[in-house]
């Protein structure tokens, strides 16, 4: 039976849901069944009180010194260390402290406010312990026994990033080790995000609590007049499986020598790393950068009086003019930049809901606060690229296979494993379509490294047809992208059964990077490839 307080999303939540209530993958993590332990029971959330914790805001790093910049050793800029730890974390008043690994010892980590155009230097330090908390699988790539349990590598998501500082997931280091990163941040104003990416375990370390923002600003974006200071608050959704005692629960396959599932869902949604927190709201508008960090869950956001909002950014920055909407879907991975203004509502509690679940409470002020500056009709110009630019068009299938029960065994793009020789090779400057053939009965968010990229559309095919012969037969008209993706993108949804089309210019820099599905569960099972940007 289902949790009934889930709304399931897709067939893959619906088999696989929240919760350890009677599903084929139960919550027995394995490295408890292997240390001898009895059964961790799901912790009950409603045994939890609502809205009880005030929303933590992760706080703003710091740099620890300057050092000479790669770029041009007469220039000092500014160079980070964080510091990835095993802590202990409340996660809400009434649960004990949660075992947890975080950048700093947080989770999320802090976040990084940087420059447009002023690089940085970050010192990522695995200070781990060697044996991971969670449950590893020896069969998947690059997670093999002979391998050291506990590895990391930091990636920017969203960042136009050299190749050696992209975190390349088999560019892991083991605790004791760091490596430094140079982000030279020459691009717009935007939220990105770091997190880990190593090979075989990425799922697991980010749900452990490696990630957290990064975000970028500029010059134009200053010149809006944004809600800034205490009135722009990131929030961090994700969700999580907890037992009785408040512990993380990674859900495992029944084969103890396999645990991997095809996606992890839990019932525990945090915010800013607490599960229902409230926040005081000012009668004012509130800027909020929303980050959809979480495995393979997606979020359907929605508020409970029903007020309109302005999505004024997408993953990488701002819209050509805001969008109002009074519900929001992302995907793991996207961003969305949302103004949200209380000053005409009532003094009042209003709950941001996700599927009718509440994630978290904002309490409107009783008293009228002084007017805020209008949020501008135009924010920044985003040139749409004419598919004519494009010299070449990939046509790439994402595709799952199954067992003889129908549970997942291998996702692929393009029928091409992780160690399979690179087939995406694009020119350096060139601008590509990449035609995203989803075979599956899921939408999977793409993410292309290195590079933003715009929607195209969206076309219902004949799947079975495809399977068998690679040959397109649409059954359905193009589809737009909706108005909150007209922006530059560096995740889209590909959804079920559809070809959804993208145009990407290969710009920056020539080397190596990758491309992947950000469903954590699919990366480390091969729905990640390479691809590399050849030099001119
Ligand atoms: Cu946010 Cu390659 O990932
Ligand atoms: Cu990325
Ligand atoms: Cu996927």
């Amino acid at each position: 039976m289902k949790d009934p307080r889930s709304v399931p999303m897709n067939r893959r939540e619906f088999l696989y849901g929240a919760g350890a209530l009677g599903t084929a993958y139960t919550v027995l993590p394995l490295n408890f069944v292997q240390r001898g332990l009895v059964t961790r029971r799901a912790l009950n959330l409603n045994t939890l009180a609502k809205f009880v914790d005030p929303l933590p805001v992760p706080g703003v790093l710091q740099h620890d010194e300057l050092r000479p910049s790669p770029l041009d050793p007469k220039f000092q800029i500014p160079y980070y260390r964080l510091h990835m730890r095993e802590a202990e974390t409340k996660l809400h008043r009434d649960l004990k402290p949660t075992h947890i690994w975080g950048f700093n010892s947080t989770l999320p980590g802090p976040t990084f406010e940087a420059r447009s155009g002023q690089g940085i230097l970050v010192e990522w330090m695995n200070e781990l312990p060697t044996r991971h908390f969670l449950p590893v699988d020896h069969n998947l790539e690059g997670a093999e026994a002979d391998k050291p349990e506990v590895r990391t590598v930091i990636h920017l998501h969203g960042g136009r990033v050299p190749p050696e500082s992209d975190g390349y997931p088999e560019h892991w280091f083991v605790p004791g080790k760091s490596s430094v990163c140079f982000y030279p941040n020459n691009q717009d104003a935007a939220t990105l995000w770091y997190h880990d990416h190593a090979m075989g375990i990425n799922r697991l370390n980010v749900y452990a609590g490696l990630f957290g923002l990064f975000l970028i600003r500029d010059e134009f974006e200053d010149g809006l007049g944004l809600p800034s200071g205490k009135c722009e608050i990131p929030l961090i959704l994700c969700d999580r499986q907890l037992d009785q005692d408040g512990q993380l629960l990674y859900p495992v396959s029944p084969d103890p020598k396999a645990p991997w599932v095809p996606e992890a869902f839990g019932d525990a949604y945090l915010v800013n790393g607490r599960i229902w927190p409230f926040l005081d709201v000012e009668r004012r508008p509130y800027r909020f950068r929303i980050l959809n960090a979480a495995n393979g869950r997606f979020f359907h956001l929605e508020l409970s009086n029903q007020m309109e909002f302005q999505q004024i950014g997408s993953d990488q920055g701002l819209l050509s003019t805001p969008v109002a909407a009074t519900q929001l879907t992302l995907a793991p991975g996207e961003r969305a930049d949302v103004i949200m203004d209380f000053s005409k509502t009532p003094h009042e509690n209003i709950v941001l809901n996700n599927d009718n679940l509440g994630l978290m409470q904002f309490r409107v002020a009783s008293r009228a606060t002084v007017s805020a500056a209008a949020i501008p009709k135009t924010l920044r110009p985003v040139m749409r690229m004419p598919e004519t630019e494009a010299t070449k068009t990939r046509e790439l299938l994402l595709e799952e296979t199954v067992d003889a029960a129908d549970n997942p065994t291998i996702m692929l793009l393009n029928r091409k494993r992780w160690t399979d020789p690179v087939t995406e090779d694009p020119a350096l400057g060139s601008t590509e379509i990449w035609s995203l053939v989803n075979g599956t009965d899921d939408s999977h968010p793409i993410h292309l490294h290195l590079v933003r990229f715009q929607v195209l559309d969206r076309q219902n095919f004949y799947v079975a047809n495809y399977l068998r012969k690679r040959e397109l037969k649409f059954t359905g008209p193009p589809v737009p992208p909706e108005a909150n993706e007209l922006g530059w993108k560096d995740t889209v949804r590909a959804e079920a059964g559809m070809v959804t089309r993208i145009i990407v210019r290969f710009d920056g820099y020539a080397g190596r990077y990758v491309w992947h599905c950000h469903i954590l569960e699919h990366g480390d099972n091969e729905m990640m490839r390479p691809y590399e940007i050849r030099a001119t």
